[in-house]
Order: C-alpha cells, then structure tokens, then sequence
C-alpha cells in the first residue's frame, strides 16, 4: 500500500488521547434503530446511537442526576436508556422522560433541561467517527483533503480493534489517515490510552471491494506493533 500516512489536524485540544475526532464504527455496526455503541473519547465516555428517526447521535455516557455511566458495550435499547442506579430514562434522542422518584422527589425539575449531554458524530466513507465535544464542524472534507477524493460511489467498510505492542509511530494523538494503494482507498487508525487501536478502511464498493477491504485491513493491521487482534 501507499507509505504515505498523515496524522489528522482535526484535533482541538490537548488532552492525551482525547479532543479530536476518532473513528468509531462501521455504519452498518449501528444500522437499525436504538443500535448503540460505547467508547471512550480520550477521558470523555460516550455513546453512539441511531435513533429512531434513523439519524445518528452522541451522547457523553453519564447520568444527568449522579453521574452513572448508562450504558456499557454495544447492542440495542429496548425502549429508553435507564440509568442503572436511580431509574431515571432518556429516549434514544437523550431526552428526560421519566424520573420514577417523581413526585416526592424531583418534583421541581425541569426535565426539558436535562437532556443527556450531546457529543459530535460523523459519518464518512462509510465510517462513524465521533468528538468529544458537541457542535464540531462536519470533518469530511477536511479527512478527504488527507486522502485523496473518492468516487462518488458506495463504499464497502471493515474494521478490527488491535492490541498494541507499543506506540504507533506518527501518531500524535489525533487519527492517522492512510490513503491505500486504488483511487478513493483510505484507512483510519485512532488508538486511545487503553492501548487498543482501531483500524477501519473504507474502499468504493465493487465487485471485489470487500476482498479489497479485508487485504487493506490486514496491511495496516500488519504494519502496527500488533499483539492481539480481536474481530
Ligand atoms: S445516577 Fe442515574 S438515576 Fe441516579
């Protein structure tokens, strides 16, 4: 595959590992309505979640009454998102629909301002990426800017988590962007400070794409200091 890797200029800030936007998921990980994902943003926990409406939304992952992280893993909400300690429920948008203590408790609060707090969400060449911080510019052009121009076609995607064995070399803390080796080829690398990298491609769909995808995932994957790999 190409050399060439860029290391991204969408951050924002400082913090190590976090204020930038990362790649998340395939698309199709969070297809259908109430899909969830969880993923820390740097020091930022959060959530991904179609909703269903069908538009894709983000969510820091703590309660708005104390804190508690809502939601851990992926999957899909049944109904509402209800916070394991006291019950409270948003909807898969964030709203405050019920705080089950009401009325002997609460009952002053004004459940219109407690929304869960809202995240930045993306999608790009069919790959979900998400910011800590809400109201980020979309960052396509900027990611199609690093990689080269893709067909206005669609795309096939994959993805893997990879273990690392050490530091990427030019990562500097926001995502690395990897044009591959065909026209509108680009892989993602973002790894966080767990120690796990994500690694997700993106190559315009035909009749070979996904043995396109599978061969670009496993070159980037193989270029890492890789330990373990998980599907
Ligand atoms: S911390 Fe979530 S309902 Fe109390």
């Amino acid at each position: 595959m190409t050399a060439q890797t860029v290391a991204s200029p969408l951050a924002t800030g400082t913090e190590p590992g976090g204020r930038h936007w990362t790649p998340v998921a395939q698309v199709s990980e969070v297809a259908a309505a109430r899909n969830y994902l969880t993923v820390d943003l740097g020091r930022t926990p959060a959530i991904v979640m179609r909703d269903d409406e069908g538009e894709l939304r983000g969510f820091v992952n703590m309660c708005r009454h104390r804190g508690m992280a809502l939601l851990e893993g992926c999957g899909t909400v049944e109904t509402t998102i209800r916070c394991p300690y006291h019950a409270w429920q948003f909807d898969v948008s964030g709203r405050l629909r019920v705080i089950p203590q009401r009325p002997s408790q609460f009952a002053e609060v004004d459940q219109s301002r407690w929304s869960l707090l809202p995240i930045s969400v993306a999608v790009w060449r069919g790959l979900v990426l998400a910011h800590p911080d809400a109201g980020q510019p979309d960052p396509g052009p900027e990611l199609s800017a690093l990689a080269g121009e893709a067909p206005e076609s669609p795309v096939v995607t994959a993805g893997r988590l990879v273990e690392l064995a050490g530091p990427v070399p030019g990562y500097t803390g926001s995502p690395l962007v990897r044009p591959g080796p065909a026209h509108g080829e680009v892989a993602v690398v973002a790894t966080g400070a767990t120690g796990m990298a994500h690694v997700l491609v993106s190559v315009p769909d035909g009749p070979d794409a996904p043995a396109r995808a599978a061969a670009l995932l496993d070159a980037v994957v193989d270029s890492l200091p890789a330990r373990t790999t998980a599907a």
